[in-house]
């Protein structure tokens, strides 16, 4: 079955089409980087009106590419932003109508989840996946396709907007991973003692704004010297952050008793994050799968691959439903 998927739930207008959940036949994805790069993060309405200037040609390209017949569509239902998801739910639906094709919605985390499963190197069921990207940051037990257990989550901010928000205090732009990863290489992680916040014992729950306002304070408190010491106030904060992203998920691993990990969203990008999780991992014999870097970051075909799953067991969407900003995610 060959499945065009629909993203829109941020910055990212992108379709892809998907051969049985697996075969990734085209991948479009139109970034708006640079149209909200000016107000330092994603300004929601200018996001919907930009996805609506692109849907249909990103679509268009989409079946272009893969030149195959499309027998289902799914779009990414939630969470988001409102505005901009209803794009291109609205997009697939009418689409679906016009073409009497099967429709479903996907929830936004469920499809990071699958990207790892579009990858060369997919894990064996059960697996643990981290999903941490901009918007979210979650420990997932997952024992098939459509069967996910919330095992923990951020209780503020989440890593990649920890990440944001640091380089936009550091005067780095917007995003901000990518560029303080970079910064990093040439700093010292064990320079500045950012705090690493654990919760209480054996708890798989996350929190991210105490290290972001440490980071605050310590340029606050360092005026004149900060900007010599941006690469190791970089690589300290980033070695925080994936110390307590690797532990925690190291640590649901051996509480699920499940020697594989994987790591999906944006900030599966960070390869600091990814070499912490592998060193870790050895001891206990964990294996760590990421996708590769153009399916970390929100993509359409994670969201064709999740649907496929669920249109081949028969479930629809109805072209009436709506779409959802933050409810819990959907994981059966
Ligand atoms: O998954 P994604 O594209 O969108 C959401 O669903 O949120 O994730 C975007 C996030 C941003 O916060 C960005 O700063 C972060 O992923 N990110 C990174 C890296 N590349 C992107 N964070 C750390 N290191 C990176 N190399
Ligand atoms: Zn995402």
């Amino acid at each position: 079955m060959n499945v065009l998927g629909i993203e829109t739930s941020c910055d990212e207008t992108a379709a892809a089409v998907v051969a049985d959940g697996r075969e990734i036949l085209s991948s479009v994805v139109a970034s708006q980087v640079e149209v909200h790069r000016p107000y330092g993060g994603v300004v929601p309405e200018l996001a919907s009106r930009k996805h609506v200037e692109a849907i249909v040609p990103v679509a268009a390209r989409a079946m272009e590419e893969a030149g195959v017949e499309i027998h289902g569509l799914a779009a990414t239902q939630g969470p988001g932003l409102v505005g901009a998801i209803l794009v291109g739910f609205s997009f697939a639906k009418a689409f679906a109508y016009a073409r009497n094709l099967p429709f479903v919605g996907v929830n936004h985390l469920e499809g990071h989840v699958h990207s790892v499963l579009l990858s060369d190197d997919p894990p064996a069921f059960p697996f643990v996946a981290l999903l941490a990207s901009g918007g979210h940051t979650a420990l997932y037990r997952v024992s098939g396709p459509l069967s996910m257990e919330l095992l923990g989550q951020t209780r503020d901010d989440a890593a990649g907007e920890a990440f944001d928000k640091v380089s936009k205090a550091m005067g780095l732009g917007y995003p901000g991973g990518a560029v303080i990863q970079e910064i990093a290489a040439a700093g010292d992680p064990g320079r500045i003692s950012f705090p690493r916040s654990w919760l209480s014992e054996g708890s798989l729950d996350f929190s991210f704004s105490g290290l972001k306002s440490a980071v605050a304070r310590y340029l606050e408190t360092h005026p004149d010297s900060w900007r010599d010491d941006r690469a190791h106030i970089a690589a300290s904060f980033q070695e925080a952050v994936a110390q307590v992203l690797a532990q925690k998920a190291l640590a649901a691993c051996r509480a699920e008793n499940c020697p594989r990990l994987a790591l999906v969203g944006g900030v599966a990008a960070n390869q600091r994050l990814v070499s912490v999780c592998q060193e870790l991992g050895k001891k206990p014999g964990v294996t760590v799968h990421a996708p590769p870097l153009s399916l970390c970051g929100d993509n359409a075909a994670m969201i064709a691959a999740a649907g496929y799953y669920r249109l081949d067991l028969g479930e629809r969407t109805s072209l009436t439903a709506d779409v959802f900003a933050s409810t819990p995610p959907r994981m059966s």
